[in-house]
């Protein structure tokens, strides 16, 4: 039987010392690391039962667009209407890194009108919020249309949301325009 040597044993003994820490350290950090997570701010979106009638799509998968980017802003100026685009977390970290949008991917579109702010007119500001749409990639359910997206609107009017009853075959159609860049007519807003 081979003896361990002195040295071996003193080499194995600081081994386990530096293992022991490296657990202690690890452990540590997650636990640290756990506690900032439960600390960041996580706004919760009470959004209400509604679904689209033709596709199903409902407003609930969206539940907590709060915590979504927002990766643009635009203004229509026939509908007089300023938008934030606001994407999830797959679909901001894809346009990112430039990356086609994968399965799992929404873009949120919210609209308000404009008034003018009351302490200096040439300002507009938002006054009421109008619609919250989003489009979802998801092959499974909407394989059959372009890009796999689904698409889904609400609208609100005297405080209360109601689906968009006439459906989605226009958002497919006009989204079309925009097939060059996957259906999306957004770009980032370069916020440099
Ligand atoms: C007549 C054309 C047209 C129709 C119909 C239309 N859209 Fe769009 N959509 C646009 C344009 C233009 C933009 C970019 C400007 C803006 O933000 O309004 C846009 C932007 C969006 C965005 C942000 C992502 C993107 O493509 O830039 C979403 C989400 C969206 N539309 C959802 C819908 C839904 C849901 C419907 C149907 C209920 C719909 N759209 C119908 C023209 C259209």
């Amino acid at each position: 039987m081979k003896r361990i040597s002195n040295s071996n044993y003193n080499t194995e003994k600081k081994t386990m010392v530096f293992l022991r820490y490296s657990l202690l350290l690890l452990t540590i950090s997650v636990i640290l690391s756990c506690q900032n997570r439960k600390s960041t701010y996580q706004p919760i979106s009470q959004v209400p039962d509604l679904e689209m009638p033709d596709n199903h799509l409902k407003f609930k998968t969206i539940e907590n667009y709060k915590n979504y980017k927002v990766i643009a802003t635009h203004f229509r100026t026939d509908k007089n209407e300023l938008r934030y685009i606001m994407a999830n977390n797959l679909a901001y970290q894809a346009l990112n890194e430039k990356r086609p949008l994968p399965d799992g991917s929404i873009i949120v579109k919210i609209g308000w009108d404009v008034k003018q702010m009351p302490n200096f007119k040439a300002a507009l500001e938002a006054n009421h919020l109008k619609r919250i749409e989003y489009m979802i990639k998801d092959k499974k359910q909407f394989g059959a249309n372009p890009g796999n997206w689904g698409y889904a609107r609400f609208v609100k009017s005297d405080n209360q949301y109601k689906a968009w009853k006439k459906g989605t075959a226009s958002c497919i159609s006009c989204h079309n325009i925009a097939k060059e860049n996957d259906f999306i007519f957004t770009k980032l807003q370069k916020l440099d």
